[in-house]
């Protein structure tokens, strides 16, 4: 008899420069967990010095290649039990708050929805002004109001938890791996 997988954590990586590099290392500590990269996330992650061959040697890791989100199909088979998206860019919580899901990360966004799941968002804009690591230097930017009305529409959606810092996510992650009773490292 074919027994299925345990389900797993989905992981997607947006094109956020900002908190890549924390978001990525509690990633590496969970115990079951697959990647998922939007576009601009693939091309972020080789900006900021991440390989993909590395990390796919650690992970199963999908692209954002189909217009349809193929890589969607899984969680209609069990094969998750948390969307973390982490870091999360101003457009993908745009697009996720307006119930647009045209990338493989908002897809697994809504698909979670739609199957119950619980997601935990790690936003990026949600402070009037943000201080952020750019692959060379240091900058100050403002998200504008529409960012952080975006950032807080999401807040009133069931399921999901929007968290705006590398502890809140942290705690978000260990409070779900103790509610299903998994170990975390
Ligand atoms: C070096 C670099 C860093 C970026 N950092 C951020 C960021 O911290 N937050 C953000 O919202 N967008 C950031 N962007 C812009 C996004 O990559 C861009 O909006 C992209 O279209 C997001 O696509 P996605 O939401 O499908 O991943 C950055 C772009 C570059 C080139």
């Amino acid at each position: 008899m074919k027994t299925e997988p345990a389900p797993r954590f989905a992981w997607g990586i947006t094109g956020s420069g900002h908190y890549l590099k924390e978001s990525l290392a509690i990633c590496m500590t969970l115990p079951g967990v697959d990647l998922f990269l939007s576009k601009a996330g693939e091309e972020i992650l080789r900006m900021y010095g991440y390989k993909l061959e590395d990390l796919k040697a650690r992970m199963r890791i999908f692209r954002d290649s189909t217009a349809s989100a193929a890589p969607v199909g899984l969680f209609y088979h069990g094969n998750y039990h948390t969307v973390i998206i982490g870091p999360a860019s101003s457009n993908t919580v745009a697009k996720c708050a307006l119930g647009i899901s045209d990338s493989l990360i908002t897809n697994i966004f809504a698909q979670a929805g739609k199957c119950g799941l619980p997601s935990i968002v790690f936003a990026c804009d949600t402070e009037p002004e943000v201080t952020t690591e750019s692959p060379s230097e240091w900058v100050t930017l403002n998200p504008r109001r529409i960012d952080l009305q975006h950032t807080e529409t999401l807040k009133t959606f069931e399921n999901v938890q929007v968290v705006s810092s590398v502890e809140a996510l942290q705690q978000a992650i260990t409070d779900r791996v103790t509610c299903l009773n998994i170990s975390s490292s």
